[in-house]
């Protein structure tokens, strides 16, 4: 796999911190509503941390220039959807064995697992797809319908009580969906009739949910895309409206803005088989170039509400959106994935299938097929911030002292004339 020159991402890296505030400041002015971009946080280790341990990739991988990818757990088997809880608990769906697990990194980096839910134990159809850690719920779509366990964020034990329902009689199974800020759930149904245009997306509020929950077809408010023959993975932008897939019959596919009112200029081609999607909503985000690299491990500032994609086989795909329209603005681009991906139909390739970002700007996918869960983070350099600002006082003294010198010369272009027409003894004449 070939990547497409990261140099010209970093170009655009805006070299100080205060630049960056205020540009993100003016050009981002919906970003407060629902989740703008904190100040980037410092990383601190305490000093005596032993090494992590290493988990040794399923395959040889790559990824952007100035990132990096590690395996963060390769023991849960057939892990589906990825959240991240409010205390930054990584939670993962594993329909190899119907249970939900916690990954939680201690302040060295090393990771501990924890069985959630044992979804044998506490009955109902297999746990399938869709996990979504909202307040204090876990949701999880399971046959056809939706489900809520009682969770705190952070708990790292075992819950012992049943599931309630949320969502029934939605007709259809594996399902993905998603909750936005404000308590909405979006379910999109249909990929069985996607290329006869049969696929609707429904949403319902989670704040109002009546006794033994909502009946999917007669409740809840549909909504359309453009070009609406399929819909695959959903996730909400910052300013909460909803994106989604629209699937062609030759499996192409497109990002589209899901709306009552669909437009037809908010699509992107994105190839195919996007089995996640995950807008940076920004938080613990960086700033860096290539020299300095980042001032924290989190994605950079400047890609806040992009999208990104867990593609099948291909990898993590980054979707550039502009910040007043907020529609896609560049051409896709694959941060991260196996570095050979030709023999995927005959072997099993690294297949991220969910996507998250956590509090501190990385994101966390799952690849079903290898069984692994991922980290992808920028390389952190604690004195990236140092370095930033003393190029950008250089770039500073230059550009002031090409102006001295630009002065300078002006003053001596102006000198010969006078010079020509006052002689040079002429001042004692007068
Ligand atoms: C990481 O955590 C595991 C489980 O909690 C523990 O057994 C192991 O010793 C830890 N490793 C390091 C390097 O701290
Ligand atoms: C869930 O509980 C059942 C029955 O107690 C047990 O057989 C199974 O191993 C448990 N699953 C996990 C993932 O621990
Ligand atoms: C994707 O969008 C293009 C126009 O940008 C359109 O021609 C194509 O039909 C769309 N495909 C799908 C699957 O919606
Ligand atoms: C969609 O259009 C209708 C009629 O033009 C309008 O009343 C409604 O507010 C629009 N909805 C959205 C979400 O923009
Ligand atoms: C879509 O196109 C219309 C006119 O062609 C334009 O006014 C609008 O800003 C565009 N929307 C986006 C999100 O680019």
């Amino acid at each position: 796999m070939t990547f497409l020159n990261i140099s010209k991402a970093f170009l655009l890296t805006i070299a100080a911190l205060g630049v960056l505030a205020q540009e993100e400041g003016s050009t981002l002015p919906d970003a407060t509503a629902i989740g703008a971009a904190p100040p980037p946080r410092k990383i601190q280790r305490p000093a005596n941390c032993n090494t992590p341990e290493v988990i040794q990739p399923s395959a040889p991988f790559s990824v952007v220039s100035g990132y990096e990818a590690i395996v963060v757990s390769n023991t849960i088997k057939n892990p589906r959807s990825v959240t991240v809880d409010e205390a930054n608990h990584f939670l993962v769906l594993a329909a190899g064995d119907n249970s939900i697990y916690s990954i939680r990194e201690d302040l060295c980096g090393n990771m501990s697992q924890q069985l959630l839910v044992n979804g044998s134990k506490l009955g109902g159809s297999i746990l399938q797809d869709s996990l979504i850690a909202f307040r204090d719920h876990l949701y999880v779509a399971t046959g056809d319908a939706v489900y809520k366990f009682q969770y705190s964020p952070g708990q790292h034990s075992e819950i012992q009580s049943a599931p309630e329902v949320v969502i029934k009689n939605i007709g259809e199974k594996q399902l993905p969906m998603t909750i936005d800020p404000r308590g909405r759930l979006f379910v999109p149904k249909g990929f069985s009739q996607a290329a006869t245009g049969g696929s609707q997306v429904r949403q319902y509020d989670l704040l109002d949910v009546p006794a033994g929950g909502f009946d999917y077809g007669n409740s809840g408010e549909a909504l359309s895309a453009a070009g609406n023959n399929g819909a695959g993975p959903l996730a909400y932008d910052t300013q909460g409206r909803i994106w989604g897939t629209n699937i062609a019959a030759d499996g192409s596919e497109n990002l589209s803005l899901f709306d009552a009112n669909a437009s037809s200029n908010t699509t992107v081609p994105v190839g195919s088989q996007t089995r996640g999607i995950a807008f940076y909503r920004g938080l613990g985000c960086s700033v860096g170039d290539a020299d300095s690299l980042g001032t924290t491990e989190g994605f950079p500032c400047r890609w806040t509400d992009h999208a990104f994609l867990a593609t099948r086989n291909t990898g993590i795909v980054h979707v550039p959106f502009s910040d007043l329209a907020h529609a896609p603005s560049g051409a896709p681009e694959t941060i991260f994935g196996q570095t050979d991906i030709s023999d995927c139909s005959t072997g099993t390739c690294i297949s991220p299938i969910s996507i998250a970002f956590d509090q501190n700007g990385r994101i966390v996918t799952a690849s079903d097929t290898t069984n692994e869960v991922w980290m992808v983070r920028r390389l952190y350099n604690p004195d990236a911030g140092k370095i930033l600002t003393d190029k950008a006082n250089a770039a500073d003294a230059a550009s002031e002292a090409k102006d001295e010198a630009k002065d300078a010369a002006a003053e001596d272009a102006k000198a010969p004339k006078e010079d020509a027409t006052v002689p040079e003894d002429s001042a004692n004449q007068e």
